[in-house]
């Protein structure tokens, strides 16, 4: 066997063996098969596709790469869950201390921001303190004391997906279905949990604009999860418009943690979507015996401040301050804050996800390529959501500033302004907002 063959038959557009795809991730690994030749195979991937059992076989190859956790709770099972990510995505903040809450343990590994999209990591680096860099044995520990532990994606689970994503990052071959699932499931099933929970967005804020791309996607991790006998669960749900308010770290932090405080005050596509992935996660857990009961659930948790006090205790355990509202007042704030008002009257009829997600990286929320620096407190507050009226001069939205982009408010501003499409009052009445949850696979 060598990488040639194996490079030519994908480029005809054969089905790959399990021993060839082994071939090529193992050889890559340990440093036979060159950089070159991997990116040719992923963009020959991306050209051709891979059939199902194709993209199984590079899960398995990447998921065995390295640790693989085996941990359990006596009497409990346990649960992952992973979001496609998207602009103002704060829902693990909510729903793993929610679960937790309502006793299903969670060992929850996050990524960083790239491009438009937030990480939970980043966001989490806004609270002082907190160590998202523990050992896994110590976030281990944590899940049993805590019952829940948030941290940065270990390095040892699944390395060969490591490898690959950084070579995907600079051959324009990211958006590939079956590469981003193997890659998703490679390090969910890595990390070991009894049942898989993901949210798939869909909408130009996210991996995948199309509603049929994301099914897609969905549809295969689902699959590969039955295949490795891990029951998974996917909840495709909007991402066109920004999730909540707040778009930036701190900002979405601060945006949780009132949501916590006060789930009634809370945005409503947000609060929908967190209710929705708490009450299937208690469901796939058989906390709850069907997901109207998990809703019910849900509000409990989030209404008693059970989930609350719950976050606080996650933060406490991992270095960070001992109550919700320690949390609020020791987040950092930007030094500028600048209010945009609407230009006319009407009634807001679209946010563009992707435009605020690359205005907020351009005021220095995210970043361009893997290693730029960020800074915590920049970013933007929404004060509308779709279909809202407002009036000429109403607020739309803060933005929170770097004193170094003092003279790029005026610029920050007009692309505030062309991401909101405002209908004069009487061109198109306002309707409900629509359902963040647009369907549940698996
Ligand atoms: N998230 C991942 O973990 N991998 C991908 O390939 C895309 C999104």
């Amino acid at each position: 066997m060598n990488a040639y063959d194996i490079l030519y038959r994908k480029r005809q557009g054969a089905c790959l063996t399990p021993e060839e795809i082994g071939f090529l991730i193992q050889g890559h690994l340990q440093g036979h098969v060159p950089d070159y030749q991997i990116a040719a195979w992923l963009m020959a991937v991306c050209l051709q596709g891979m059939d199902f059992d194709e993209t199984l076989a590079l899960t398995r190859q990447m998921r065995d790469s390295g640790q693989k956790l085996a941990w359990s709770v006596p009497g409990k099972i346990t649960l992952d869950k992973h979001s496609t990510g998207g602009v103002g995505d704060k829902t693990t903040l909510v729903v793993i201390p929610a679960l937790a809450a309502c006793g299903v343990p969670v060992l929850k590994m996050s990524g960083r921001g790239l491009g438009h999209s937030g990480g939970t990591v980043d966001k989490l680096e806004a609270i002082p303190g907190f160590r998202t860099t523990l050992s896994v044995p110590e976030a281990l520990a944590q899940v049993q004391r805590t019952g829940a532990v948030l941290i940065g994606q270990s390095a040892e689970l699944a390395p060969a997906d490591k490898k690959l994503y950084a070579l995907r990052d600079v051959t324009a071959t990211v958006d590939c279905i079956p590469l981003i699932a193997s890659s998703i499931m490679s390090k969910k099933l890595a990390s070991g949990a009894q049942r898989i929970l993901l949210d798939v967005k869909v909408g130009n804020g996210g991996f995948l604009p199309a509603y049929e791309q994301a099914e897609r996607l969905a549809q295969t991790c689902v699959a590969i999860g039955a295949a490795e006998g891990v029951a998974t669960r996917a909840v495709l749900s909007r991402m066109d418009t920004p999730l909540g308010y707040a778009v930036g770290n701190a900002l979405e932090v601060r945006e949780a943690v009132q949501f916590l405080l006060n789930p009634r005050q809370a945005e409503p596509a947000l609060r929908t979507l967190c209710l929705e992935l708490i009450a299937q996660g208690l469901e796939m857990t058989g906390v709850v015996p069907d997901v109207p009961a998990g809703r019910m659930e849900a509000e409990r948790a989030l209404t008693s401040g059970a989930a609350a006090a719950k976050f606080a205790e996650i933060v406490a355990t991992q270095g960070g301050p001992a109550t919700c509202q320690d949390i609020l007042d020791s987040l950092p704030q930007a030094p500028i804050t600048h209010m945009v008002r609407a230009p006319l009257a009407g009634t807001v009829q679209q946010i563009d996800a992707r435009a605020i997600g690359l205005l907020a990286r351009d005021m220095g929320a995210g970043r361009i390529v893997k290693d730029d620096p960020i800074d915590l407190t920049a970013g933007i507050t929404l004060s509308v959501t779709v279909q809202q009226t407002v009036r000429a001069g109403d607020p739309l939205a803060t933005l929170h500033v770097r004193a170094q982009d003092q003279d790029h408010i005026a610029e920050f501003e007009r692309r505030l302004l062309d991401a909101c499409t405002i209908e004069q009052v009487g061109s198109a009445p306002a309707s409900a907002p629509p359902d963040p949850v647009i369907a549940v696979l698996g």
